[in-house]
């Protein structure tokens, strides 16, 4: 399918929350007073400048924006090809590009006067992040996690707990971050008047999409300037890599409409394409779930099928909306890295450049790895280091007999 090519990749989506055919609010009816109600929130806050003061104060003071955009010296001379910068997420507090979203999320909760958050998580980054964001202000957190990422994303929990939410394990399904989301939906619908749902990727139900992207453009703004001031122009190719979507969109939004610039999202190929993965738009074709039309994992009778990927915050069967019509336009270019490829890629980083990145981001500097070498020298590559590695150290040290 090929989608017709817009003047503007960037005017997206139309008023009902549609990218092309993805997109869109397909939601219990209890719930659609609620979504409308967050669109029309969400629509006055994007025009109240006390809003985005408050927003940009706190990603100053509070999260430690703008994170670096850092030259890999070391990655670069080792690869011999593109001059590889590194966009810091890692070094946001709470560790990762979540905080982005949540702080924009929270403030917007608390304008509607709701006293109680849900949030869904996988890897635990937006659980923490929307953890402590409600500790910053004094907001009830209830966090929804599959039983199994609980158990691989431990530090996570613990962290979560001192915060002082309530982490509940889901036993639903996989028991990963769909059933998360699953369960996070049946709160919302049964706790409608106080409660927010936070939800962590720029996929779910329209407004979701856009404003998660929203909140997360910042990575791609700043990075705009950063690549302005180091080199004197705009950087030649993008990588980040892919769960729901929203650091890639985040990173890519900014630059979509400067063709000549690639961009890469790296989907999670788990053992393999042709094994259990989590590669959405490689494996997978368009559907309903979680509120959008989009790319997800199915058998032959429409059911959703579990992901697998090493790493929690990649292993959604689904994938935002926006990217699905980012491929189906061609103006993306989506690739995937294995779990395997993704280890090699994470201690190569390390060793290379003395930063331990989180499991995701190193399914993209798994296709940096590859890629970067067949580019000349002026080429100026980003890769977008969403989150930092402290989560995966135990898994890590599994699959590599304890290091
Ligand atoms: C560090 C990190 N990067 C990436 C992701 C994937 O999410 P998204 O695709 O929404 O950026 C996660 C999700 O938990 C994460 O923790």
């Amino acid at each position: 399918m090929k989608l017709e090519n817009p003047n503007s990749f960037r005017t997206g989506p139309d008023e009902r929350g549609h990218f092309g055919i993805f997109g869109g609010r397909f939601v219990a009816e209890t719930l659609m007073p609620l979504i409308l109600d967050l669109e029309r929130h969400y629509e006055a806050a994007k025009k109240d400048p006390a809003f985005h003061a408050e927003l940009n104060n706190l990603l100053t003071h509070y999260v430690g924006r703008p994170s670096p955009l850092y030259f890999a010296e070391r990655l670069t001379e080792y690869l011999g090809g593109a001059k590889i910068y590194f966009k810091r997420e890692e070094l946001n507090h709470t560790g990762a590009h979540k905080i982005n979203n949540v702080l924009g999320q929270i403030l917007l909760a608390r304008r509607m006067g709701k006293t109680r958050i849900i949030a869904e998580t996988g890897a635990g980054q937006h659980g923490v992040a929307t953890a402590t964001a409600c500790a910053r202000f004094g907001l009830e957190c209830i966090v929804y996690m599959g039983a199994v990422d609980v158990e691989r994303q431990k530090p996570n929990v613990f962290r979560m707990n001192m915060l002082g939410a309530k982490v509940v394990p889901v036993q639903s399904g996989a028991r990963t971050l769909k059933d998360a989301m699953n369960e996070a939906l049946r709160d919302w619908v049964t706790n409608v008047e106080d409660t927010f749902y936070c939800i962590g990727t720029a996929a779910g139900p329209h407004p979701y999409p856009a404003m998660v992207r929203d909140f997360q453009c910042i990575i791609g703004e700043e990075t705009r300037k950063q690549m302005l001031a180091a080199e004197g122009r705009l950087p030649d190719s993008l990588f980040a890599c892919i769960g729901g979507g929203s650091n890639a969109i985040g990173l890519f939004h900014p630059f979509l409409d400067d063709r000549q610039i690639e961009i890469y999202g790296v989907e999670a190929a788990g053992y393999g394409l042709d094994k259990a993965h989590a590669a959405s738009l490689a494996g997978g074709r368009p559907g309903v779930l979680h509120g959008n039309r989009t790319y997800l994992l199915m058998d032959a009778d429409g059911q959703i099928e579990e992901g697998h990927s090493i790493s929690a915050g990649l292993d959604y069967p689904g994938i935002g909306p926006e990217h699905s019509w980012l491929k189906e336009t061609g103006r993306v270019t989506y690739l995937s890295a294995t779990d395997d490829e993704a280890l090699a890629a994470f201690q190569l980083c390390a060793r290379q450049e003395g930063i331990i990145p989180a499991l995701e981001p190193a399914h993209a500097l798994a296709r940096v790895i590859e890629i970067a070498p067949t580019k000349p020298r002026e080429h100026l590559l980003v890769v977008n280091i969403s989150g930092r590695g402290d989560k995966d150290i135990f898994t890590v040290a599994e699959h590599l007999g304890g290091m």
